[in-house]
C-alpha cells in the first residue's frame, strides 16, 4: 500500500483487510480497514494506529512519506485493540515521540503496555497542539463508543478525525466517499453506514445527538470527516452527520422484520399468512431466519424496519437458544422507538413467546400484546389467524410510525 493524500501534508496511512469476515461477532461481507493518519508540519504527528498484524503495511506506509523516527506526536483517539495494538512498534521505532490521550485511555491502555517507558501527555476537551503551522484541537467523546474515546480536529485543514464514529467496515479500492460511490453505488455505502451504526453505536443515540450539538456550537468548519475504518469523507461530510441525527432520533422505514428461527418447519409455516397481512395492510416485510443469517445482520434489519415479530418454537420450557442468543445481543444494543410482538409454534405448556415479552419488557420496548402461538403445525385455520395477526400488527405499525 501506498500512503494516500487527504490534503497537503495530511495522509492515510492505514491497511485495508480484504479478508476479514468476523469482525469480534460481527459479520463483515465487505471486510474493513484501519485508518490512521500522518501530519507533516515542522514536526510529525500521527494520528491513531492500525491492527497488530497489519503494522509492518502502516510501517511501510508511513515510511514512503517520512522516516517514523521522526515522529514527534501520537494521537490516540481510541484505545480499542483493532487502533492500538502496533502502538509498540511505532513507539519502537520513535521512541521520544509524546502520546496524546484522554485520562481514561491512559487507564486502559496502561492495561496493554508498560507506559514509563513513554512520554504521556493527558488532554481534555478543548486542548491543542501546535506542530509549526498547524492546530490540532481535542473533544473528548465519552461513549462514543467508549470512556476513552475522543475526536481530532486539524484546524488548518479542516479534518476531523474522529475514530470510530462515522466509520463504515469497508474495504474498497477508494479511500473517499466519492470513489467508492463510483465504483459502488450511494445504497451500498447508506447500507454499510446503517450497519456499522445499528451494531456498534445503537446505545449511544442521545451522546450521538449531544456530540453533534456540541460540534456545532464550537462551529467547527469541517470539510473532512476522517473515521478509523472504511471511506473517509470529504465529497460531503455533512451526510454522515445528517444519517446518524436522523438514526439518533428514530427513523426508521415503515416496514416490518420478521426474525425467527425453528426445528421443525411449524413455526416458519406461519410466517406465510403473517407476511400476507402485513402486506394486505400496506407494508413492507423481511423475514430473517436467524440460523440462517449473520446476528449482525438480522440486527440491521431490526433497526431498519420500524416493526418486528419475533418467532420461535419452545424447546424445553423455554425460547430457541439462536433466538435467545439474539435477543440477547438486542438487548445490550438498547433499542427504541421500535414496535415489536412475538409469535411461534409449541406442543405442550409452551413458554418461547412468554419469555420473549419479558425481553421485550426488560429491554423498555413497545410492545403489542399477548403475540401468537399455535399447537404444532398449524391448520388451514390456524393460517387465518396467522393472516390476522400480521394485518393488525401491521395497522399499528402504521399508528405507531406516524409519531415519527
Ligand atoms: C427437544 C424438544 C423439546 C421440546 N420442548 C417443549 C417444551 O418444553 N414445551 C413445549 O410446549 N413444546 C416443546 N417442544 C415441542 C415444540 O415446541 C413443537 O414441536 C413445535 O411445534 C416446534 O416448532 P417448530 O416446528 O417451529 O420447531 C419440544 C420439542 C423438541 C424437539
Ligand atoms: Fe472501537
Ligand atoms: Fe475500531
Amino acid at each position: 500500500m501506498k500512503a494516500v493524500a487527504l490534503k497537503k501534508d495530511v495522509y492515510w496511512v492505514g491497511a485495508l483487510d480484504w479478508a476479514i469476515r468476523d469482525f469480534h461477532g460481527y459479520e463483515t461481507p465487505r471486510g474493513t480497514s484501519y485508518n490512521n493518519y500522518l501530519v507533516v508540519d515542522d514536526e510529525i504527528t500521527l494520528i491513531d494506529t492500525v491492527k497488530y498484524d497489519f503494522a509492518d503495511i502502516t510501517l511501510q506506509n508511513i515510511s514512503g512519506v517520512v522516516d517514523p523516527a521522526r515522529i514527534r506526536n501520537v494521537i490516540v483517539n481510541h484505545i480499542e485493540n483493532d487502533h492500538v495494538t502496533s502502538l509498540d512498534r511505532i513507539m519502537a521505532l520513535a521512541p521520544d515521540a509524546t502520546i496524546y490521550i484522554t485520562e481514561k485511555g491512559k487507564r486502559g491502555l496502561e492495561r496493554f503496555f508498560d507506559l514509563d517507558k513513554w512520554k504521556m501527555k493527558v488532554v481534555k476537551s478543548g486542548d491543542t497542539l501546535t506542530t509549526g503551522r498547524k492546530t490540532f484541537r481535542f473533544l473528548e467523546t465519552p461513549m462514543l463508543h467508549w470512556p476513552d474515546s475522543m475526536v481530532t480536529y486539524l484546524e488548518e485543514d479542516k479534518i476531523l478525525f474522529t475514530q470510530d464514529a462515522f466509520g463504515q467496515h469497508i474495504a474498497s479500492s477508494g479511500r473517499f466517499d466519492d470513489e467508492f460511490v463510483a465504483e459502488y453505488s450511494d445504497a451500498e455505502l447508506d447500507d454499510a453506514v446503517t450497519d456499522y451504526y445499528a451494531n456498534i453505536l445503537m446505545p449511544f443515540g442521545t451522546m450521538i445527538k449531544a456530540k453533534i450539538a456540541e460540534i456545532e456550537k464550537l462551529g467547527l468548519d469541517i470539510e473532512i470527516v476522517a473515521p478509523d475504518h472504511g471511506i473517509i469523507w470529504r465529497k460531503d461530510p455533512g451526510k454522515v452527520f445528517r444519517m446518524y441525527l436522523d438514526m439518533a432520533n428514530g427513523k426508521a422505514n415503515l416496514s416490518v422484520a420478521i426474525i425467527y428461527d425453528t426445528m421443525w418447519q411449524s413455526t416458519e409455516k406461519m410466517i406465510v399468512p403473517i407476511t400476507e397481512g402485513i402486506r394486505d395492510a400496506g407494508v413492507r416485510v423481511k423475514v430473517i431466519k436467524l440460523r440462517a443469517t449473520p446476528t449482525s445482520v438480522a440486527i440491521k434489519e431490526f433497526w431498519k424496519a420500524r416493526g418486528a415479530l419475533i418467532g420461535s418454537p419452545t424447546l424445553n420450557n423455554i425460547t430457541y437458544p439462536s433466538v435467545a442468543e439474539y435477543l440477547t445481543h438486542l438487548r445490550g444494543l438498547r433499542p427504541k422507538n421500535r414496535l415489536v410482538g412475538a409469535f411461534g409454534s409449541y406442543g405442550w405448556g409452551g413458554g418461547a413467546v412468554k419469555e420473549i415479552y419479558d425481553d421485550f419488557k426488560r429491554m423498555g420496548l413497545d410492545a403489542v400484546e399477548p403475540g401468537l402461538q399455535i399447537l404444532y403445525r398449524p391448520s388451514l385455520q390456524d393460517e387465518e389467524v396467522c393472516f390476522q395477526f400480521g394485518k393488525e400488527f401491521a395497522q399499528k405499525v402504521i399508528e405507531y410510525h406516524q409519531k415519527f
